[in-house]
């Protein structure tokens, strides 16, 4: 386990990666309606990521081909956009996307509802959204990682949604994963003690049915087996003497 501390400095480079990364994810969010495709919003995000200054960190991850993970409705992650893949009202869409300013790492994730949703996907939405803020309610200097991930596990759990557990949140720095992983579901054991200046990205990926994933043949895209839908919500955040800081808010 090799958990990077930040120095103030570092904080503050990793504070303006995550204020540009906000800014992308406005640009995604305006972007959505029914007609445009996952390949347009992927580009609308790659340039806004270069426009600020930023080196999209998707893009050539371990092969994957664009600046922008889009998944629609029951894919959960990690879907690669297309010009095929058009936008529908009533479709939910999840952008996960990352940059790298002046050498650090940021990531986060959203989903929103193109045109009209159903009252059922807005709950998921939000629910999935409102779990990260009980999960890094946890998120303190002394605190053990695991309280996080038994925080967001305890909120999400009672709504009868699934909790993905193949995929993790994970730290972040001058690399986009670093250790610690962090679970969206309970264990049984404490995990790291929490101090000043860890950087990690919290990133509940919930389903509206069971918590079972699968990959398609693309190799990338994450689906869940039942044919749900899922919802993701992701910052990057940093841990401080009180509360934790989101840097990936604008
Ligand atoms: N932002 C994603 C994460 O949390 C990036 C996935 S790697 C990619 O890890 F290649 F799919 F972009
Ligand atoms: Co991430």
């Amino acid at each position: 386990m090799n958990v990077t501390i930040k120095t103030d400095e570092e904080l503050d480079l990793m504070r303006q990666s995550g204020h540009l990364l906000a800014k992308v994810h406005e640009e995604l969010q305006k972007a959505v309606k029914p007609g445009i495709s996952t390949l347009e919003l992927d580009k609308i995000g790659e340039e806004a990521i270069l426009a600020l200054g930023g080196i999209p960190n998707c893009k050539n991850y371990e092969g994957f081909p664009a600046s922008v993970c889009i998944s629609v409705n029951d894919e959960v992650v990690h879907g690669i956009p297309s010009a095929d893949r058009i936008l529908q009202e009533g479709d939910i869409v999840t952008f996960d996307t990352g940059l790298i300013y002046k050498g650090f790492h940021s990531d986060a994730a959203r989903t929103w509802g193109v045109g009209k949703i159903s009252d059922e996907a807005q709950k998921l939405i939000d629910v999935t959204k409102q779990s990260f803020f009980e999960g890094i309610k946890m998120a303190k200097a002394g605190n053990r990682l695991h309280q996080i991930s038994r925080a967001i596990d305890n909120y999400v759990t009672p709504y009868g949604y699934g909790i993905v557990r193949e995929l993790t949140g994970h730290g972040i720095g001058k690399s986009l994963h670093e250790d610690p992983i962090v679970p969206n579901y309970k264990k049984f054991f404490g995990g790291i003690k929490l101090k000043k200046g860890m950087t990690i990205c919290v990133e509940p990926m919930i389903t509206m049915g069971q918590r079972y994933v699968g990959w398609l043949d693309d190799e990338w895209t994450v689906v869940t087996v039942d044919g749900s839908l899922a919802a993701h919500y992701e910052n990057t955040i940093a841990i401080t003497d009180g509360e934790p800081e989101i840097l990936t808010l604008v």
